[in-house]
């Protein structure tokens, strides 16, 4: 049956699962590596450290098992990152994130002066500052020493990828989200490439997420403890992983994902455009598309407070006094935009905030505040689905966020829809290990995969009396951000 590596190349750690040919988890490690904020609301990261975390992890993961069984290896991935290699493979300049808010002026110029309706009509898609092209005009205006030596543009995983087989690829999951590809029809958009400088011998070879890509050099497997016939699945962004880890293929799934970034996933067999532009028209892994709505700060404002403002790592401890009688209750708002926001509001400018204190307020209002915030902004992404006339009844949840009882709670009783919790919580781990065991021939489609690996351990009902409640908070919610827009504009001049 032989074993398979999947990797979730996250942004702040690397996790590592090894795995059989039947989903059970053997084994799991996690590598943390640096994030950098060089100005506020920048966001990079050196892929070198990418790299190095996998070449530490995989020996790790391997321990205890014998490495000369693995078949297949696959990634998903933070998406949108720009990393640029020279004629020597080199890195040029540290990778610029799917969160990183810098190219206000190049979304600017797409949005507006090329136009929404053109953007969208090559790519399937508008400007969006995380989105990869307006990473690339900003490298070509701001840098244009480093942006004359790039021989090779490609996405964080296409990285490992790279390094593991010397083979050049992206998916069309992750490709969808450089605003380079032409969603419907599978290709790169010409006019796109030439609107940004490139031409497409520097961009990567197009695969679907389940096809292999290579196998392992034979030099980097005896370095990994791998056999050398290792086959390279072309592996997916990490939500359109996560998705395949939830069993979200095929139509009409929903996956929702609490990790740094706080995405709703919704899955189609047919490619199909939001006509507001809100949420995102991508291809997914499983040969499909789907449409995604993606808030920059999810379970990184909870982390924010915990590692930050509190000091303490004791996050379950936290949420303690947050007892049943005070939810829907709570007279404190937190507005979630730590990094800005994308989904639904697109707005680099935007700035978190905790509004409605009194001298009665305690730190665990604060706590629930942020909890709550994080539920009301994924609300956000649910209603632009909702008012395209895409039902969401129910979803999957997964992420770091989800391992907390009480936000899932929150989360479906401000949603007020059932939410299921996977039997593994390895969402974009276990769907790249999925993507290889396809690969590998293991099962013939992605569907088959998560037929035979994915079920239901648990669901979260909403209640009704509370999500009557969080109904009106969530109508007093949505009045924070326009109140202030105009505000925070005027802050980021200073
Ligand atoms: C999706 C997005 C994030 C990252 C997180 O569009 O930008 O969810 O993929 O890793």
């Amino acid at each position: 049956m032989g074993l398979y590596i999947g990797v979730d190349l996250g942004t702040s750690a690397v996790k590592l699962l090894l795995m059989d040919g039947k989903g059970k988890i053997l084994n799991t490690v996690s590598k943390e590596y640096p994030l950098e904020f060089p100005h506020p609301g920048w966001s990079q990261q050196a892929p070198e450290d990418w790299k190095k975390a996998v070449f530490q992890g995989i020996p790790e993961l391997l321990t205890g098992f014998d490495g000369k069984e693995v078949k297949g290896i696959g990634c998903g991935g933070q998406m949108h990152g720009l990393v640029i290699l020279d004629g020597e493979d080199n890195v040029i300049r540290p990778a610029i994130l799917w969160n990183d808010g810098r190219t206000a002026k190049q979304v600017d110029f797409l949005n507006n002066e090329i136009g929404k309706k053109v953007l969208s009509q090559r790519t399937a898609n508008i400007a969006f500052a995380g989105f990869t092209a307006p990473k690339v005009l900003w490298v070509r205006e701001e840098e244009p020493e480093n942006f004359r030596r790039i021989a090779k543009l490609m996405l964080p995983k296409d990285y490992i990828n790279y390094i593991l087989t010397g083979v050049h690829s992206c998916d069309y999951s992750d490709a969808s989200g450089m605003l380079l590809l032409d969603v419907e029809h599978k290709c790169w958009s010409k006019e796109m490439l030439d609107l940004c400088g490139l031409t497409e011998s520097q961009m990567p070879r197009l695969f679907e997420s389940y096809e292999k890509i290579g196998c392992v050099k034979s030099e980097i497997a005896a370095q990994l403890g791998l056999p050398e016939s290792v086959v390279v699945a072309a592996g997916a962004g990490d939500n359109a992983a996560a998705a395949v880890g939830t069993g979200v293929v095929g139509n009409g799934g929903c996956n929702i994902s609490l990790g740094t970034s706080g995405t709703v996933f919704i899955s189609s067999d047919k490619f199909g455009v939001d006509s507001t532009n809100g949420l995102h028209a991508f291809a997914h892994a499983d040969g499909g598309y789907h449409l995604m709505g993606c808030m920059l700060s999810a379970a990184s404002c909870n982390k924010w407070l915990m590692d930050e403002i509190y000091k303490t790592s004791d996050y379950a401890g936290e949420q303690v006094p947050i007892t049943g009688d005070k939810l829907g209750k709570n007279h404190v708002y937190f507005l979630p935009y730590l990094m800005g926001e994308r989904s639904p509001i697109n707005d680099t400018n935007a700035r978190a905030a905790f509004i409605g204190m009194t001298m009665d307020t305690t730190r665990a209002d604060l706590t629930q505040a942020v909890l709550e915030g994080v539920a009301f902004a994924i609300r956000d992404s649910v209603e632009v689905a909702r008012s395209l006339g895409i039902e969401v009844t129910s979803s999957m949840i997964c992420g770091g966020g989800a391992k907390s009882p009480l936000w899932k709670r929150i989360m479906a009783n401000v949603l007020n829809i059932p939410l299921n919790s996977p039997a593994s919580e390895q969402g974009p781990g276990m769907g790249g290990a999925m993507l290889a065991m396809v690969a590998c021939g293991e099962y013939a489609t992605v569907a088959d995969a998560c037929k035979e690996m994915v079920s239901i351990a648990s669901t979260v009902e909403p209640e009704p009396e509370l999500a009557a409640l969080y109904e009106k908070r969530y109508q007093q919610f949505r009045q924070i951000y326009p109140a202030c827009k105009n505000l925070f504009a005027e802050l980021v001049k200073e």
